[in-house]
């Protein structure tokens, strides 16, 4: 990382001391992200408890660190960043005890201390985390937990030792899988709600955040990591939206309305609307107390294959996505999610190539001929003009690429990843397309390239593709190209990024 610590050392390479790794070497594994979050070695799964308190972001993360498999035995892995870009490692937050597992689930301040939990503290205020305790030795049987930090996440205390505060026998519909409790303020009654799932979708109410009582039980949507929160339509405050998300996997607008004495989620249509146009998110959560924001990052992977990348990745396996920032916008008369990058994220820009008004035919030399990036933030505008075909190709080296192409005569969006590099498994390598409506005959990108990953951001976030890649470390070319015609990039900009972790620069050749 880039903040100062000790001995003029980053404090990633404090951290690779500490674990007796080499610090030159630590986290320049081929494949290793550079600016997202991973684990140091082992397994990452979920995004847990992703909380702002105090100028801090908090994540958290499903951990099992002696394997790149993983074990039943979980626990709450913890990094903290002041921008949502650096992220420090802090030590693991919760581990496993008598009552199980740590399994995912959230986090909230508690502001006015409804818990009673902080009066001895002087801003009478802290973290409450929620979790799911899951008894590998019982049927991994199922139950909701509580921990609080009352020094800023640096230490966590578990209520009542672990015990459940929410037992399986606390669960009106009696099934096996309930898990993954997200906490959020009710403001319209004055309390605090759980959404929890596995199986069906469960709410529970609080006003003290441990004394829990039933309300709406929907046995007709099932999902894990369950989402729940409200934003205001086209910005309107006064037409504010409940968004029910499925693990950051599909989502739907509603209402959160009283029906029969109980809190219940009234969707607008039975339509499920995917958050991601490409296959690699999962259990993806939205931060808690942002004022004014909501953010959400991802486990990035497809749950097809979370262990067989861990063949190619070893010794580490998993990463967290990018924060992406969600607002709710009406689009061809239909509400949808809007995501973007967080802002934070240009930060991390250093070295910049910019091009304007630059015309790509089929027998243009490549412009970016003399670029090498193994990752790289790119913000382009193009119009399509006559072309067939216009696109990019990233990570192009040793009969690789990674293609973004947009094809005029279906209009279709496609991340290309059938010749990017290694493949975890044999269905790995495909395409992913949707079609994307030219905005005054323009297309906008912003893409995001790491050593593993690719995240496309399409017309200012109305569509999303995230995938991941494994290349050759050294295929690091960069391609414009168009077929049939030509095409302008009205605008190009090719940022060479600062690694998290090694200090390493932009290479322009
Ligand atoms: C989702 C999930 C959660 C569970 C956790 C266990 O990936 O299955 O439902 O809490 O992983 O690690």
């Amino acid at each position: 990382m880039n903040h100062p610590a000790e001995n003029g050392l980053s404090s990633r390479e404090c951290l690779a001391t500490r674990l007796g790794k080499d610090p030159q070497t630590y986290y320049t594994e081929p494949f290793r992200p550079q600016y997202h979050i991973t684990c140091p070695e082992g397994w990452l799964n979920d995004p847990n408890g992703l909380v702002y308190f105090e100028g801090e972001y908090h994540a958290f993360y499903q951990y099992f660190g002696e394997s790149k498999f993983p074990a039943d035995l979980k626990s709450w892995a913890h990094a903290v960043s002041t921008d949502l870009v650096h992220w420090e490692p802090l030590p693991v937050a919760l581990e496993p005890d008598e009552y199980g597992s740590i399994w995912s689930g959230s986090a909230v301040v508690d502001h006015n201390n409804s818990s009673g939990l902080f009066s001895d503290t002087p801003e009478k205020a802290g973290l409450v985390a929620f979790y799911t305790c899951t008894d590998v030795n019982d049927g991994c049987r199922q139950q909701q937990s509580m921990a609080y930090s009352k020094d800023k996440g640096r230490t966590w205390i578990k209520y009542q030792g672990g015990k459940p505060i929410i037992t399986s026998k606390d669960d009106p519909l009696n099934h096996h899988d309930f898990r993954d409790p997200k906490v959020f303020w009710h403001g319209e009654s004055g309390q605090w709600m759980m959404i929890v799932a596995g199986g069906p979708v469960r709410f529970y109410s609080s006003h003290n955040l441990i004394d829990w009582e039933p309300q709406g039980m929907q046995d007709d949507l099932f999902t894990e990591c369950p989402d729940f929160f409200c934003l205001p339509a086209d910005g309107d405050e006064t037409n504010p939206k409940w968004i029910l998300s499925s693990g950051g996997v599909w989502y739907m607008t509603g209402d959160f309305k009283l029906d029969g004495g109980v809190y219940k989620f009234f969707p607008d249509t039975g339509d499920r609307l995917p958050f991601n146009r490409a296959p690699d998110v999962y259990a993806g959560v939205t931060f808690s107390d942002i004022p004014g924001r909501r953010i959400m990052m991802h486990w990035m992977v497809n749950i097809s294959y979370p262990f067989q990348t861990g063949e190619i990745t070893d010794p580490w396996n998993g990463a967290l996505s990018l924060p992406y920032e969600l607002t709710l916008k009406t689009v061809d008369g239909k509400l949808q999610l809007m995501q973007n990058p967080v802002k934070e994220l240009s930060s991390l820009r250093r070295a910049e190539y910019a091009f304007d008004n630059l015309s790509v035919s089929p027998d243009t030399v490549n412009p970016l001929a003399e670029l090498r990036a193994d990752k790289a933030e790119i913000t382009a505008v193009i119009r399509p003009g006559d072309a067939a075909e216009v696109g990019l190709k990233l990570r192009v080296g040793n009969g690789q690429e990674t293609v973004v192409r947009y094809t005029s005569a279906d209009r279709l969006l496609t991340v290309d990843r059938t010749h990017a590099g290694a493949n975890p498994t044999p269905e790995f390598p495909g395409t992913y397309s949707c079609p994307v409506p030219l905005e005054d005959g323009k297309l906008k990108l912003h893409l995001f390239l790491d050593w593993s990953s690719v995240e496309l951001f399409t017309q200012d976030g109305r569509e999303v593709f995230t995938a991941l890649i494994y290349p050759d470390p050294a295929s690091t070319g960069l391609a414009l190209y168009a077929k049939g015609g030509e095409a302008v990039f009205e605008s190009l900009r090719v940022y060479g990024q600062e690694s998290l972790y090694n200090n390493r620069v932009f290479e322009m050749e």
